[in-house]
């Protein structure tokens, strides 16, 4: 994948459209509450404004599904872009049509315009030819830096493309780098540790890892349909029934390739999952009728730990129980505190993950923090993206 980028291409007094990914979660008051995806721009942003450039960002924010829907405004991203930047984001509420189009002619070197939601569209999701051509018509070169989004393939990541010099960001780059690094050439051993709610969203990626790593740990929901699948008894955990066999196969794999999927050897369970109820540890054998798995023990923690200790790259997608409910939080936190303090290349693959160390004010100790979530689990699935493939070659 290697793909052109900002740095391959003159910029000065171009109008440059930047797709970027500004997906970030708001409380109830509509005030941003993690601002890292804005953060994670402005390597890119800043280049392009010093070098001349004219600055065209646009991006998507929920899923609004064509409608104007206010909540979802860009206008509050524009005003901490501002205040990241330091210097003025000029806004305009379309990202097509003569507002977009008034705004994005009137900009001199240096300036910045941010363009609103385009899922306030429809035609952005269904890739529209006509609506990727309107999008064009505002720029002369276009830069995708939205690793989060380039698992779609929009008019935006991937119509746009057919009418623009078309080249990666620097967050792209970055990711691209970090990521693949794991699909080719990690530094050995390496360990996979996958938790969250699902084998299926993570099925793909685990399947295309178990080829590429030393050693899998797993976690969370996870845990509970694979110790299902080896013929346990999990009481009330949730159980994807529907993934029992693929649970099965990827053991059977496992078993085949000598790569060791490591299931926990006790668990954490209660009889409810919600704050202040009683819970206990108990062997991952003997979970009770009654009771579901919240979290993995203290022995399955320092188990892992054992099998991390001599690993050179250590890549980490799912917290290891319900890590939102502080009582069912312990392994996710033992966890990301182990991975904050070890010496290995380090790599965080986005979601509820990346939430959990940035909780813990300990992002700066990781080596890699993917800001994709879909994006980063399909990439280690597939080894590619519609929106990185549309990009040019270099
Ligand atoms: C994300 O948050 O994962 C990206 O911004 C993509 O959003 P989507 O799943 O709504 O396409």
């Amino acid at each position: 994948m290697q793909k052109k980028t900002i740095r391959d291409i003159d910029v000065t007094g171009k109008k440059v459209f930047v797709r970027v990914d500004f997906n970030v979660p708001f409380n109830e008051a509509g005030q941003i509450t993690d601002d890292t995806r804005i953060r994670a721009a402005l390597p890119t942003v800043e280049d392009l404004i010093g070098r001349g450039a004219r600055v065209i960002l646009a991006s998507h924010l929920g899923r609004p599904k064509g409608r104007v829907v206010d909540d979802m405004r860009l206008k509050p991203v524009a005003d901490r872009l501002a205040e990241l930047l330091g210097s003025t984001v000029i806004y305009a509420d379309d990202c097509i049509g003569p507002r977009a189009e008034e705004a994005a002619s009137a900009l001199n070197d240096g300036d910045v315009l941010l363009l609103e939601n385009l899922r306030f569209h429809a035609d952005e999701e269904k890739n529209d030819p006509s609506f990727s051509a309107q999008l064009a018509a505002l720029a002369d070169i276009y830069v995708n830096d939205a690793f989060g989004t380039a698992h779609r393939a929009h008019a935006s990541t991937e119509g746009i493309t057919h009418h623009l010099p078309s080249v990666a960001g620097l967050l792209m780059e970055k990711e691209l780098q970090a990521l693949g690094e794991l699909l080719t050439s990690p530094s050995r051993p390496f360990a996979c540790v996958f938790g969250g709610a699902k084998v299926s969203d993570k099925v793909g990626m685990i399947r295309n890892m178990l080829q590429r790593v030393d050693i899998v740990l797993v976690g969370g929901g996870l845990a509970a349909t694979f110790l299902k699948a080896r013929g346990l008894d999990v009481g009330e955990s949730l159980v994807e029934t529907e993934m029992l066999e693929e649970a099965r196969a990827i053991m059977a794999e496992s078993e085949r390739s000598g790569v060791p999927v490591v299931l926990p050897i006790d668990v954490l369970v209660a009889q409810q999952v919600k704050p202040g109820v009683r819970a206990r540890v108990v062997q991952s054998t003997n979970v009770p009728a009654g009771s579901g798995i919240v979290d993995i023990g203290p022995k399955s923690i320092e188990h892992y730990f054992s099998k991390l200790e001599s690993c050179k790259t250590v890549m980490w997608n799912g917290p290891m129980g319900v890590y939102e409910i502080p009582q069912f939080s312990m392994g996710t936190r033992c966890l990301i505190n182990y991975i904050a303090a070890t010496d290995a290349r380090s790599v965080i693959g986005g979601g509820s993950s990346v939430d959990a160390v940035q909780e813990m004010g300990l992002a700066d100790l990781v080596t890699h923090v993917s800001t994709g979530g879909g994006a980063t689990l399909e990439l280690l699935e597939r080894g590619t993206l519609p929106g990185v493939e549309a990009l040019e070659d270099l």
